[in-house]
């Protein structure tokens, strides 16, 4: 089984057993903590006339958020569960949902080619994959942006780890994760100490970083809801 296919399995396998029981999608953050926070942060270095592409958007629901500010929106991803959710509850006149899996660069270029370059937001997506298919993604990503793109994207932080261990031994372990690693979900490996490495200075201009939250759905007994440390980076490809 080629590691695409892995990924398809599996998602699929957790997108088509959602049952609509709370907090079941562990980082289905209202978009009010979510796509608005990222969207401060990278909207005034995007060309706002082009394409929105929302990568491995699943049930939409930052898609439909980020739909309100972009004139067109395309949220894309591996699993047709998801894309089934996100046209029936996240749909918009402006969204178009399509699969496209960031691991095959060639459909990347197809979609450049119908659509042009692109603004992409891709949040809690890469530190899924394997390094090596970090590097794949990352060409799809180059392809879409073409030359005057700019990518914003929100992952997992080095701090994430501990602060996860620590909430599942005070609290046992949340709904949501539970259900990621019943389906053989398992992350990669990926922090902001990869960044350079992952987007190679001569490739790529880094525009922004900074630490930031990946906002769950999930209810401590504080009654906060759970936010996972993140980072965020704001990228553009490098035009020599
Ligand atoms: C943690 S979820 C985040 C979903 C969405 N970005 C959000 O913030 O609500 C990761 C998503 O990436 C999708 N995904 C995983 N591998 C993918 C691939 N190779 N190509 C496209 N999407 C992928 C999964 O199906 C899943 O919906």
């Amino acid at each position: 089984m080629t590691s695409a296919n892995r990924y398809s399995a599996s998602w699929e396998g957790f997108w088509s057993t959602v049952s609509g029981a709370s907090g079941e999608i562990f980082w289905d953050a209202d978009p009010a903590h979510a796509a608005q926070q990222d969207l401060k942060l990278f909207h005034d270095h995007a060309d706002s006339r082009l394409p929105l592409i929302d990568l491995g958007c699943g049930n939409g629901t930052q898609t439909r958020f980020l739909a309100n500010h972009f004139a067109r929106v395309i949220g894309t991803e591996i699993s047709p569960a998801a894309l089934d959710i996100a046209r029936t509850k996240n749909a918009a006149a402006n969204i178009s949902y399509r699969i496209l899996d960031v691991l095959c660069p060639d459909d990347a270029q197809s979609l450049h080619e119908e659509v042009g370059d692109a603004n992409l937001y891709m949040r809690g997506v890469l530190h899924q994959l394997s390094p090596v298919d970090q590097a794949t993604a990352i060409e799809s990503i180059a392809r879409l942006l073409g030359a005057t793109g700019t990518l914003y994207l929100i992952e997992l932080s080095s701090a994430a780890e501990s602060y996860l261990t620590k909430l599942i031994k005070q609290n046992g372990q949340p709904l949501g994760l539970a259900r990621v690693f019943q389906h053989g979900i398992t992350p990669g490996r990926l922090d902001e100490n990869d960044l350079a490495a992952l987007f190679p200075p001569d490739r790529f201009s880094l525009l922004h970083t900074g630490n930031s939250y990946i906002h769950t759905v999930h209810t401590l007994p504080t009654g906060a809801v759970a936010q996972v440390p993140a980072f965020y980076a704001v990228l553009r490809k490098r035009i020599h």
